[in-house]
C-alpha cells in the first residue's frame, strides 16, 4: 500500500511539472544538454565551452534556446508584465542593459541595496535671493543625501491639532536639538539627478531639525506631495547601506555586476539580492520548480555576451567569446 501510494505521488508530481513546465516554461528540450532537469545550479560545474560556442552564436540563440525556453515560450506569461523587464525577445535583452534594477518595485523597502540609487541632495540654509530678474533663488547651508522619507504626525508649537510632515532620513549626522520639530528660520532646495529642483526652494521657514540625528522634517505645506514623489530616495529599504546608482540589469563589459546575473545566482550563490533564484525557485504555494536553473554552459554563454558586449551592440551582432573582459569566465572551472 505504502508502495502504491508512494508511486501515486510521483505519478501526480510528473503530471503537475509536465502541466507547469508547458504553461511557463515550455519546451525545455531545446535547452543545452546541462541546462535542462540536470541544470546544476547556474554557474557551478565546468560549462562545456566548445558545445556553447557553436551553439549560442548569435543573442537570437540564447534568446531562443536559453532564456524562451526558460520564460517566454508560448503563452509568453512570465516576464509578459510592464512591471519587470520582458525577455521576450533580442530587442528586449539589449534594452536591458538601460534598466535600472528593482525600479519597478512600489514599495522601497524590497529593494536590493544593490539597486538603490544615487539620492537626492537636501540643502537646508538660508534662501540666497538672486539680482533682480536674474533667476531663482538659491540656497546655501548644510548638504544631506536623501535616504528615504516618512510621514509623521506632529504638532507645532502654534497649532493644537496634528498635522502631517516628511521626515527626510539622510546619510549625514544631522545637528540635533532639544526643541524638536520647531520650524527654523531656513529654506530648503533638492538637487535632483544633477539640477536644483527650483520649485523646492521655499524663502521661508519650512525645514526644522529634530531630536535625531539621522533627519530633517519638512512640514507638509512646503513640500506638496506631488513633488515629493519625484524625489530620488539613495536608502529606500532603509537599512542604513546607501546605494552607488550603478545597479544596472545588464552592465556591458561587467557580467559580474549585472543584476541579470545575480538574479540567475540566486541569494544563495550571490547575497548582492534576496529576491529568488531565477527562473522562479519553487515556493512553498508552487512547490514545483517552473523551470530549472540554468546549467554552466548557458551561464558561460550569457555571461560572455554581456562580458563582450559594447553599450552600442545591436541584437544582431554576434556573440563575441574572446574579448580581455571574458577572461575569467573562460578560464574558471
Ligand atoms: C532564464 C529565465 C529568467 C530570467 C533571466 C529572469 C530574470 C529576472 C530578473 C533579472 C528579475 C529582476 C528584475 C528587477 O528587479 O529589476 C526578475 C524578476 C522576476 N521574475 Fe524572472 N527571470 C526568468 C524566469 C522567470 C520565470 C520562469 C518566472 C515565472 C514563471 C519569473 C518571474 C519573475 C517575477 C515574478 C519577478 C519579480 C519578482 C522578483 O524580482 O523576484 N521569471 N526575473
Amino acid at each position: 500500500m505504502a508502495n502504491l501510494t508512494s508511486t501515486t505521488s510521483i505519478l501526480i508530481a510528473a503530471t503537475v511539472l509536465a502541466g507547469t513546465l508547458a504553461g511557463c516554461g515550455g519546451d525545455v528540450s531545446s535547452r543545452d544538454k546541462d541546462g535542462g532537469a540536470g541544470g546544476d545550479g547556474g554557474g557551478l560545474g565546468t560549462p562545456d565551452r566548445i558545445y556553447a560556442r557553436s551553439t549560442y552564436k548569435t543573442l537570437t540563440d540564447i534568446q531562443q534556446r536559453v532564456l524562451s525556453t526558460s520564460c517566454a515560450a508560448q503563452d509568453n506569461n512570465c516576464h509578459w508584465n510592464d512591471a519587470y523587464p520582458q525577455l521576450t525577445s533580442e530587442a528586449n535583452l539589449i534594452s536591458l542593459t538601460r534598466f535600472r534594477c528593482n525600479d519597478w518595485r512600489s514599495d522601497g523597502r524590497t529593494y536590493d541595496d544593490f539597486c538603490e540609487k544615487n539620492g537626492d541632495i537636501l540643502t537646508v540654509g538660508m534662501a540666497m535671493q538672486p539680482a533682480v530678474d536674474a533667476g531663482m533663488p538659491t540656497v546655501t547651508g548644510m548638504s544631506f543625501t536623501v535616504g528615504r522619507i516618512e510621514a509623521v504626525h506632529m504638532v507645532p508649537a502654534d497649532l493644537a491639532s496634528p498635522i502631517v510632515a516628511y521626515e527626510i532620513i539622510v546619510k549625514e549626522t544631522v545637528p540635533v536639538t532639544t526643541d524638536a520639530g520647531a520650524p527654523m528660520p531656513v529654506a530648503f532646495s533638492l538637487l535632483h539627478f544633477g539640477q536644483t529642483t527650483p520649485y523646492f526652494i521655499q524663502p521661508m521657514p519650512g525645514a526644522s531639525f529634530t531630536d535625531k540625528p539621522d533627519r530633517v522634517r519638512i512640514a507638509l505645506n512646503r513640500l506638496p506631495e506631488d513633488k515629493l514623489v519625484n524625489i530620488v530616495p539613495g536608502d529606500p529599504n532603509g537599512n542604513g547601506k546607501f546605494g552607488t546608482g550603478n545597479g544596472f540589469i545588464v552592465v556591458p563589459g561587467d557580467a559580474n555586476n549585472s543584476y541579470l546575473t545575480i538574479r540567475l545566482l540566486g541569494p544563495i550563490l550571490d547575497q548582492r539580492s534576496k529576491h529568488p533564484r531565477m527562473p522562479l525557485e519553487p515556493v512553498a504555494m508552487s512547490p514545483v520548480n517552473v523551470s530549472p536553473y540554468l546549467g554552466p554552459t548557458e551561464m558561460y554563454a550569457i555571461k560572455s555576451w554581456i562580458n563582450c558586449m559594447s553599450a552600442t551592440d545591436t541584437a544582431t551582432v554576434p556573440v563575441n567569446y574572446d574579448c580581455a573582459a571574458n577572461m575569467e569566465n573562460n578560464t574558471k572551472p
